[in-house]
């Protein structure tokens, strides 16, 4: 069963990682695809596997902290497919790993404009085209440090938690309106950041495989098939929530 035929989809950071697996599984499920990045050469190769698998996708460069370029993100779904059915707010960045006191304070606005802001732009400009036509299916992408606190991420938690609290806000202002708004909490993924983290510190290798009482780290495609079911009707009356999708983490840490 296809879960998003035809659906003009919006996803940010989708030159890697977890975006770039949900791009390739919602191009899978044969949705139209818009690959939004910073990373131009990572955007292009997401677009270029879904094509090489028969799918559909563009690639628009994209910084999700700068309002003209969600404006056109937006714009590019709404002239190349049609309207803009669903809408992937995941770009993030993991900010400094440092206690509050040490906490940089231009790495602190870099995170919230990035990890927050962005996730509000996208909300904005995409909340209002899928008005437009009839409504649509939002998700952000959250984290489980935004819901229990890590030390050394107090800047990356918080704008986690914001994410949360905003997808829960645009729910209730446009569940008359066709529009459900969820996010996702993904705890260790393995993907490019927890990578770079790993090889700055490699003690953390260790403590993060220890987090999710399922073994190893999450496959980038298990959290994208969350966003896949979240967006399907298969969740028509799932709105305004935060779905963990952790190895169990949350069970035992909350
Ligand atoms: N990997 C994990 O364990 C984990 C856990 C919880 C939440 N997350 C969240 O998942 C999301 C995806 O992370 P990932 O693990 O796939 O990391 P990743 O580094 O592989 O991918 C992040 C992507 O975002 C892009 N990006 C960064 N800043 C951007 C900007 N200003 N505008 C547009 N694109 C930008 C990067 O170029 C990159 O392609 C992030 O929001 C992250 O916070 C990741």
């Amino acid at each position: 069963m296809k879960l998003a035929e035809d659906k003009s989809t919006v996803i940010t950071g989708a030159a890697s990682g977890i975006g770039r697996a949900t791009a390739k599984v919602f191009a899978e499920h044969g949705a139209n695809v818009v690959v939004a990045d910073v990373d131009v050469d990572g955007g292009n190769e997401t677009v270029e596997a879904i094509e090489d698998d028969g799918g559909t996708a563009t690639f628009v460069e994209t910084n999700v902290a700068d309002q003209d370029d969600v404006q056109n993100m937006i714009d590019t779904a709404v002239e190349e497919y049609g309207g803009l059915d669903v809408l992937y707010n995941n770009a993030g960045i993991d900010g400094p790993h440092t206690e509050i006191a040490e906490y940089d304070v231009d790495g602190f606005d870099q995170v919230v404009d990035v990890n927050l802001k962005g996730v509000f732009l996208g909300m904005k400009y995409g909340i209002s085209a899928m008005l437009e036509d009839g409504g649509g299916s939002i998700v952000s992408t959250s984290s489980i440090g935004g819901v229990n606190a890590v030390e050394g991420y107090s800047g990356y938690g918080a704008t986690k938690a914001g994410v949360s609290l905003m997808t829960k806000t645009a729910a209730v202002e446009y569940a008359d309106q066709g529009i459900r708004a969820n996010a996702v909490a993904p705890g260790l993924v393995n993907t490019q950041m927890v990578q770079n983290i790993i090889e700055e510190e490699p003690e953390m290798e260790e403590e993060f495989l220890a987090y999710e009482p399922m073994d190893g780290f999450s496959d980038p495609r298990e959290i994208a098939n969350a966003v896949l079911f979240l967006t399907s009707d298969l969740a028509s009356r799932v709105t305004g929530v935060t779905l963990p999708v952790e190895g169990g983490f949350l069970a035992s840490n909350s």
